[in-house]
């Protein structure tokens, strides 16, 4: 089955998982990216037994908007019930590497608000080990250099994304060749150089549910 239809498929769980619990004057958190987009679109279907969403991208807010459905900023919002996004990786303790779309900071602000992270996935996106996936850093332009040299120092080969400005104005490195045995310990480390925005280890926070879409269905994978 192309990747596409897995990702459709787990959009549409995903829709059907949230939709008997949302309540009128419920924020859902929306994620980036073509699995999230398909996500935004089965969303549009239920909109009305919400009251809006909060948006980890400009993408995904104009996206969100197209189809009438209202966006909030994150601080005029009190709660935010559910988060729903892709992932570039998640191993099985649901720990995921994200920023393949250069969203990763604001993915992790609505994550870190949201009372319930669910994740979804098509199979490809599962591994036992995370870091075949460059790991994402965001960081602050100046600081570039010194931080791509401090991550060569923690055993990683960063490339400066070319061309890429994130939503926040900063930059993009990717970290390739990392086997990323600690999880926690890595993004923890990362996070504490000068010049970090954030890195796209979710460990510390990682999804509380794993919607896979498989070649066989849909499998709820719970953390
Ligand atoms: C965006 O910055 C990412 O974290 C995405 O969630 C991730 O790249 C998954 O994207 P796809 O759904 O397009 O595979």
């Amino acid at each position: 089955m192309p990747a596409d239809a897995l990702k459709q498929a787990v959009a549409r769980a995903a829709v059907d998982y949230i939709a008997p619990k949302l309540d009128r004057h419920d924020i859902v958190g929306v994620g980036t990216g073509s699995t999230a987009g398909f996500f935004i679109d089965y969303l549009a279907q239920i909109k009305g037994h919400f009251d809006g969403t909060v948006a980890s991208s400009e993408a995904t807010a104009t996206r969100l908007q197209s189809h009438g459905i209202p966006v909030y900023d994150l601080n005029s919002v009190d709660d935010v019930v559910v988060y729903v996004d892709g992932a570039d990786e998640t191993n099985p303790r649901l720990e995921l590497i994200k920023g393949g779309g250069a969203a990763l900071t604001r993915e992790k602000i609505i994550a870190a608000v949201a009372r319930e992270f669910i994740c979804i996935a098509d199979a490809g996106k599962w591994v036992d080990c995370l870091g075949s996936f460059p790991l994402p850093v965001e960081v602050i332009p100046m600081a570039r250099s010194h931080v791509a040299r401090e991550l060569v120092k923690l055993g990683g080969d960063p490339v400066y994304r070319q061309g890429c400005e994130t939503d926040n104005g900063n930059v993009i490195l990717d970290v390739h060749n990392m086997r990323i045995t600690d999880p926690r310990a890595l993004e923890t480390a990362i996070n504490q150089i000068t010049g970090v925005v954030t890195n796209g280890l979710f460990a510390h926070r990682p999804a509380d549910l794993l919607l896979l879409g498989t070649e066989a269905g849909v499998e709820q994978i719970a953390a």
